[in-house]
Formats: structure tokens, C-alpha cells, sequence
């Protein structure tokens, strides 16, 4: 109900902050605990191989500070399970606990944080969380709202994809867009076939190298820039997703815009339909004698039909908008002083988030598929009970 949980048979729950307040400067906890992230999965079943190293290989995707365009901050990130999980690697069925520590966390950078306690990032979530939770607001690199937050959701996700693997369905996400730099549309193969061979992840490798140097300009120009990251879903089954709150699309929206700097999504042809005929756009289905299945001459819905999936790959893009958090000098306001300001931030930021944010959009579609393989299978076995009888 508050908003820290997501899905509703495989269910994922995040706690923890940018800087973890509760325990950053406890001389009880361990260094090792302190500022870091628990995240806590339910709906693994019992008998599933879970190695930390697979958690940590999705994880490295997301860390800071790897790229010459990533802020120079390096949260090293490591992952530890904690519960539900064996000492041979075997799930038990009961929630996993997986708590990710801070291995960069310095009192400096806390300091540099508390001195702009009250002072609004213009396009962060300091003056509306200032609105909801007042004076007792975190007010360290953007608390809940952090991108910080984000690690745990890939290592949830990173549980998903163990699941969802052993079941042949595939996420993968590229970057379609920076500024005005755009990348072509390209197939499933060949978003794999050049997955990560740049920095930013486009796999279109010349528009790749004009994303990367314009980051570099606007970095140099103390901005920051936005961009879209595409989506491709491969394998998942005909039939997923339910009438008529929880269509699969509009579960998937509600997983990918609740992740920061997310500002949009469309399937498919998305906002291109507002200008056609349905004469143009409308899938076709032809009956294949050889397969004895339904193929469709285009996919211009995305894979996604009436909130069910029809078998076809499902295809989405993301919009995210330009890093909040930018150097270069802009007018605020002080809202314990009541004052208004200048301000020209020096914390550690990334001039551009989407080489940052495509493995977390990978980690929330394959919760939010998961979950809704869950949910639709789940009614097809109770059926075929029913029925049987
Ligand atoms: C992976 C990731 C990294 C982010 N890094 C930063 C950052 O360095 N600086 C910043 O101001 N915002 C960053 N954000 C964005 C904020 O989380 C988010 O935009 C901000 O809290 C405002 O929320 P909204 O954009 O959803 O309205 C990041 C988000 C993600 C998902």
C-alpha cells in the first residue's frame, strides 16, 4: 500500500536509501552493513540454483563509475543472500533476502550531502518529498528517490531471470536514443549479438559512438542530457496478462514508470498510431498449414492484444529524462530558510542515465513478467482442475 513492494504472486520489496541514514554512522554495525540495501523476493520455488555471482553479473551492469561517461562515484556494490536459499545454492521456497552493501560510502561525501540539507534540485524529488515527509526527510542523495534504490530491483530481477531462463523468455534492453542522436530499430539477434560492444549499450555501434561524444560535450557544458531505451520480450508464451486493471501492459507501465527519471512508455508503434488508418496498421493474422499456429504479418501492437499476450515479441520504449542533478549554475529555493537561492551542485552525477538505467528496465520487466506468468498460469492450472473433474 506504500508503495515499497511490487507484484502480486512473485512480490519484490526494496528498503534502504541512497546513504542508508539508520546505519551509516552506528559503530555497532559492521562497516560492511552500513548504507547499504536489503531487498527481499518472495515467489522463488523451491529448487532453483541461486549463486550470488549471477545476482553480481546483473549488478555490475547498473554500478557506477565504469565508463568514462559514468559519474566517478563507485558503490562496488557486492550482493550477499541472507535467506531462502541453502548452503548447496538450492531455493527453499521461503523469501530471499539479498543485501547489497556500499563499499564506497565516505564521510565526505555524506558531508557534502548534509550541506545542502533543505535546498531544492530543481527537477529532483527533494521539494515533493519535502511536501509529504517535512523535516524528517532523508536528505542524503535523494533518500527512496535515489538511483541508488535501483540496485535492488536488478537484483531481484536478476532472480527473475534465473526463473524465466529455465522457461526460454528473454529480456533485453538497448539504448535507442540520446538527445538527437538516434539509433535504428534493430531485431532481437542483433540487440544480442552487439549487447554491451559500447559503453552505452546501443547496439547500432555508429549512432553508439555519436551517443557517447555527445554525452561527453554536454558533460564538458556542466549538463545533462535524455534519451529512450527500447525493450524486447523473446518467448513469452500467448495468453499472459488479465482483464481489465491488470492488462499485461498496463502491469508492465506501472513496473517501468515507477523506476526515477522514467517519464513515459509506449508498445509498439506507441504514439506513431496517432496518425494512421487501421487500414495500415492493423495486425494480420494468417493461419500457418505447416506449424498449425497463428503467425501476424506485423507487429505494430507491440505483442499485446486486449492486456494478453498473443505470442508475438513484445516490444516497448522508455523515455528518461535528462539527470536532475547537473553542475551547471540554476535558480532554487532553501526550504528551511525560506529563501530563494543559487545553486550549482558538485556532488558525483552521470551526465546521462540511460547507459545506467537499461538494466534496471530489464529487471522491472522481467518482475512484472514473472509476476504475470504467475497470475495467468496460476487460473489456467486451477481450471484445468475444475474441469477435469
Ligand atoms: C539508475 C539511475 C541513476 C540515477 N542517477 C541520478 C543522479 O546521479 N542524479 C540525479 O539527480 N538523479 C538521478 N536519477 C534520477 C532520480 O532518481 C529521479 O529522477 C529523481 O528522483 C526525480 O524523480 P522522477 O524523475 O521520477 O520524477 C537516477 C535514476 C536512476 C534510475
Amino acid at each position: 500500500v506504500l508503495g515499497n513492494s511490487f507484484g502480486r504472486i512473485f512480490r519484490v520489496t526494496t528498503a534502504g536509501e541512497s546513504y542508508a541514514g539508520a546505519f551509516r554512522k552506528n559503530d555497532e554495525i559492521p562497516q560492511l552493513l552500513r548504507g547499504g540495501l536489503t531487498t527481499i523476493v518472495d515467489g522463488i520455488p523451491d529448487g532453483v540454483q541461486i549463486e550470488a555471482p549471477e545476482i553480481q553479473k546483473e549488478l555490475d551492469k547498473r554500478r557506477p563509475g565504469q565508463s568514462e561517461i559514468d559519474t566517478p562515484r563507485s558503490e562496488r556494490d557486492k550482493v550477499y543472500i541472507l535467506s531462502g536459499v541453502m548452503e548447496n545454492g538450492m531455493s527453499t521456497g521461503a523469501p530471499i533476502t539479498l543485501y547489497i552493501s556500499n563499499g564506497e560510502l565516505h564521510d565526505e561525501h555524506v558531508e557534502k550531502h548534509a550541506s545542502y540539507k533543505g535546498v531544492v534540485r530543481p527537477g529532483q524529488a527533494t521539494y515533493s518529498y519535502f511536501e509529504k515527509y517535512g523535516r524528517n526527510m532523508d536528505w542524503f542523495g535523494a533518500g527512496r528517490a535515489s538511483g541508488r534504490e535501483t540496485a535492488s530491483r536488478v537484483a531481484a530481477g536478476a532472480l527473475a531471470k534465473i526463473c524465466l531462463d529455465k522457461m526460454g523468455v528473454d529480456v533485453v534492453a538497448y539504448i535507442r536514443s540520446i538527445g538527437s542522436v538516434q539509433s535504428e530499430e534493430v531485431s532481437y539477434e542483433d540487440a544480442k549479438k552487439n549487447y554491451k560492444k559500447n559503453i552505452v549499450n546501443c547496439p547500432d555501434l555508429d549512432a553508439g559512438s555519436q551517443m557517447i561524444e555527445l554525452i561527453k560535450e554536454i558533460r564538458d557544458k556542466d549538463d545533462s542530457v535524455g534519451g529512450t531505451v527500447e525493450v524486447i520480450i523473446k518467448g513469452i508464451p500467448s495468453g499472459i496478462g488479465e482483464p481489465v486493471f491488470d492488462k499485461l501492459d498496463a502491469v508492465i507501465s506501472h513496473a517501468i514508470m515507477s523506476i526515477g527519471a522514467v517519464k513515459g512508455i509506449e508498445f509498439g508503434l506507441g504514439f506513431d498510431y496517432k496518425t494512421k488508418m487501421g487500414s495500415e496498421v492493423n495486425d494480420v493474422p494468417k493461419f500457418n498449414e505447416h506449424s498449425g499456429k497463428t503467425d501476424f504479418l506485423t507487429n505494430n501492437s507491440g505483442g499485446i492484444l486486449g492486456g494478453i499476450s498473443n505470442g508475438d515479441e513484445i516490444r516497448f520504449r522508455v523515455v528518461i529524462k535528462p539527470t536532475p542533478t547537473i553542475a551547471r549554475k540554476q535558480e532554487t529555493i532553501d526550504v528551511m530558510k525560506k529563501e530563494n537561492i543559487h545553486l550549482s551542485i558538485s556532488t558525483r552525477n552521470d551526465p546521462c542515465i540511460c547507459p545506467r538505467i537499461y538494466p534496471v528496465c530489464e529487471a522491472m520487466t522481467r518482475i512484472a513478467i514473472l509476476d504475470s506468468m504467475y497470475c495467468s498460469f496460476g487460473y489456467k492450472a486451477v481450471k484445468k482442475m475444475i474441469n477435469d473433474k
